[in-house]
């Protein structure tokens, strides 16, 4: 391993590992929010209104992490979000990340905008494999979408809900963002400064939308998104979806207790609490302060899991302590990826194992079931 990357100490070192590997505008692309970017960062500074009242004396020797999702066992309370295009960050790609979470005993959630196809990530690994939907326009295309997701074995399907549209994300177009990535007159300096990135970028596979024939043009996602998903779905929709589905459902970009007690009431089986991490509507509010409400609204019928702005474990443990079954996230393993391929994702997803297990320890919870919210001191 890069030694690096090897000495990375935390998500934030990784960060800089990979803004100072990847080219630009694939980098301000991960790092990147809407607007003035104000709920990218609250979604974490909105952790530090909480604090952990820590047993003593609780006998922490042995420490388990381990528990399920939806029927899946898994062994830490954490699994990688979706996110697209994994390729344009690095050339391992989505390989990286859904083999790194199957060596730890996690879930690998793969976008519908993924760089490697449905099929070639379940040839890949044994892990559990969930499936993200974005509802295309093309009815027939996203029947076919799920169809061959079952047949590939991914167990559940998460359909995200806060992208009717694209946000307001000012660094792409200031960039020239585009996928695939051009390297024009204007990026020449760009791309001298990350040479790794250029070279395995010129010399790799070309990259595309890989579960769709997408011999594109170089499109902005903006408006490849406005052109190609549907804007007008409802909920009338997604119970069609359900039923075509007819297998575990997680909702995903929920932050209101109605729209969590209607996506109950409409069959989905797990409310992933998000905002998208800060990409979409800026000024909504973070994960975790809505996160109580939502699972005393819906905490009994479904499974609550907290994805946004999780960079420490100390963040994992609020979220436990407040009830959520689990949190994901996306950026953490997307800057191992972009700092180092797949073991820089193996570091991302190390860094949170090795830290929860000691702060388990330093808070006095044996095992994930441990963790309420007596932990919780401060805000509540
Ligand atoms: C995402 N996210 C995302 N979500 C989704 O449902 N489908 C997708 O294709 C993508 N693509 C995507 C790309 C990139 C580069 C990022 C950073 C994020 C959102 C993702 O699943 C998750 O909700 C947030 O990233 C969570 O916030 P953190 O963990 O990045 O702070
Ligand atoms: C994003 C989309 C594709 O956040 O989910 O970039």
């Amino acid at each position: 391993m890069n030694k690096a990357i090897e000495n990375a100490q935390n998500i934030h070192d990784l960060r800089a590992l990979a803004r100072k590997r990847a080219y630009k505008m694939v980098f301000d692309y991960i790092d990147g929010g809407a607007d003035d970017e104000k709920t990218l960062k609250h979604n974490s500074t909105a952790f530090d209104e909480y604090r952990l009242a820590y047993k003593v004396l609780a006998g922490v020797d042995k420490i388990d992490m381990s528990t399920s999702l939806l029927g899946t066992k898994i062994d830490v309370p954490f699994f990688c979000s979706p996110s697209a295009g994994n390729r344009l960050f690095h050339t391992a790609g989505e390989n990286a990340v859904a083999k790194a979470a199957g060596k730890i005993g996690t879930i690998y959630s793969l976008s519908t905008l993924s760089s490697v196809s449905i099929e070639d990530i379940a040839a890949l690994t044994d892990g559990p494999k969930w499936f993200q939907l974005y509802v295309w326009k093309d009815r027939a295309l996203v029947k076919e979408m799920i169809n061959r997701a079952k047949a590939a074995g991914y167990t559940a399907l998460i359909l995200t809900v806060d992208l009717p549209v694209h946000g307001n994300r000012e660094r792409d177009p200031k960039n020239g963002f585009t996928i695939p990535p051009t390297i024009g007159v204007k990026q020449i300096w760009e791309a001298i400064k990350s040479p790794a990135w250029v070279w395995d970028y010129l010399t790799g596979e070309p990259i595309k939308y890989a579960n769709i024939n997408s011999d594109l043009e170089a499109t902005s996602l903006i408006d490849f998104i406005g052109a190609q998903l549907h804007a007008g779905f409802t909920w009338d929709d997604a119970e069609w979806l359900l039923g075509e589905w007819n297998g575990p459902a997680v909702i995903k970009g929920v932050v209101r207790t109605d729209d969590a007690r209607r996506a109950v009431k409409t069959g989905f089986n797990a409310v992933t609490i998000s905002n998208h991490g800060g990409r979409q509507l800026d000024h909504s509010p973070a994960p975790i302060e809505v996160l109580e409400d939502i699972v005393q609204t819906v905490g009994s019928d479904a499974e609550v899991i907290l994805d946004g702005g999780v960079r420490r474990a100390t963040d994992i443990l609020k979220a436990l302590a407040l009830g959520a079954k689990a949190v994901s996230f996306a950026r953490p393993y997307l800057y191992g990826l972009a700092a180092g391929g797949e073991a820089g994702v193996d570091k991302a997803l190390d860094l949170f194992i090795t830290s929860l297990k000691r702060d388990m320890a330093l808070l006095g919870a044996r095992s994930i079931n441990e963790i309420d919210q007596s932990f919780i001191c401060g805000k509540r």
